[in-house]
């Protein structure tokens, strides 16, 4: 069997560090000066390297431009106060990752692969590690299709890259959704549950409508009934109704977002009551007439926590009181950011440590 414990690195002789303007970091603009690259073919993966990061020369006919065999994943790289990185939930996402590349007949990633590979990665570039509170390293992993052929068919070849990217804060202010009452963005027995691209191009149209008529994000709903909630944009969503945190229960139409858990963790550390359920249109409608829905917030890597000002339903705006410091949105984002970067103690061991010497 193949292992990866070391992974050789091409470094560049010339590093774009110096034109980053770190006080101004728009989401996924700038990529580090590295990325990770390794082929399969034949049935297996081989001579991972980290890489200046730059163009690939690819033939128009690779599969995943024509038939979608592409999956990604999303994470972050934080410093820590004793100058340590710590990239968030490195397992649960590799675990993701799988599971999606499984759904698109992809061949998965080797846990040695993707560890050896990210932490190498990150220790390359580690001076692209954003100091700053609310910033980060965005951390994308990507595998695709990259054999050339018009047939449709499983390509017998495929590129697992990983990128990354500093960023600051995703959402400037709170937020106005609207719920999707005519478009889906996936059906039950579908894709929705795997991180693949096509979930998010057919998620644009949508997106856009609702970005013109005034909103942030759409909540989507359930593609038989559009009544239940699945999730928000790019984004898992929960709600604190009637002194509970909840969420909607997981589906295969549904991301397992990595946030998502970890916040329903920590709800029981910090002793909120929480349920995972199917959360009706209904039930918001009346959670906000009778005032027992105090908050809603969606939860994603990419914005972490972010918080539900306005909920449209049915063409009717419902409000939400600003969610203040003692807020449950707010201990819980905090509460992440402190284990992050190691201030307060990492009991569920989520943090992959990549020391800085
Ligand atoms: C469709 C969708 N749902 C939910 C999430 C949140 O998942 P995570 O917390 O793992 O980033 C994301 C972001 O990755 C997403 O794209």
């Amino acid at each position: 069997m193949t292992t990866f414990a070391s992974i050789p690195v091409k470094k560049t002789s010339q590093s774009r560090l110096s034109d980053i303007d770190f006080t101004k970091l728009e989401f996924g603009k700038y990529i580090a000066d590295h990325m990770l690259v390794a082929d399969y073919k034949n049935g297996q993966w081989h001579a991972p390297e980290i890489v200046p990061y730059g163009d690939l020369k690819m033939s128009p006919a690779i599969l995943s431009l024509h038939y979608g065999q592409a999956v990604f994943e999303g994470m972050k790289a934080y410093k820590m106060k004793d100058g340590n990185i710590s990239i968030f939930r490195i397992h649960k996402h590799h675990e993701r990752l799988n599971k999606s590349l499984a759904r698109m007949c992809m061949p998965e990633v080797p846990h040695d692969l993707f560890v050896q590979g990210l932490t190498a990665l990150v220790e390359t570039d580690h001076d692209w590690v954003p100091r700053t509170e609310g910033s980060s390293l965005y951390i994308r992993p990507l595998v695709f299709a990259s054999e050339a052929r018009l047939g449709v068919k499983v390509s017998d070849e495929y590129k697992f890259i990983i990128m990354t990217s500093p960023v600051g804060p995703y959402y400037s202010k709170p937020l106005r959704v609207k719920v999707e009452e005519h478009y889906v963005r996936a059906a039950e027995g579908g894709t929705g549950f795997a991180k693949c691209a096509g979930n998010y191009g057919g998620a644009f149209l949508p997106t856009q409508q609702a970005r013109e008529q005034g909103f942030d994000q759409v909540l989507w709903t359930d593609a038989k009934e559009h009544h239940y909630i699945d999730e928000a944009g790019t984004m898992n969503v929960m709600f604190v109704l009637d002194g509970k945190l909840i969420t909607p229960k997981l589906t295969s139409a549904i991301l397992d977002g990595v946030t998502r858990d970890s916040i329903i963790t920590l709800s029981h550390d910090l002793g909120l009551p929480m349920e995972e359920r199917r959360v009706s249109i209904s039930d918001l409608a009346e959670g906000f007439n009778s005032g027992k829905l105090t908050e809603a917030f969606g939860a994603g890597t990419a914005a972490v926590v972010a918080p539900i000002a306005t909920i449209n339903i049915h063409g009717k705006d419902y409000q939400l009181p600003q969610a203040g410091a003692t807020s449950f949105q707010q201990q819980v984002k905090q509460k992440l950011h402190n284990i992050r970067i190691g201030a307060e103690a990492d009991e569920h061991q989520w943090n992959h440590i990549v020391r800085i010497a």
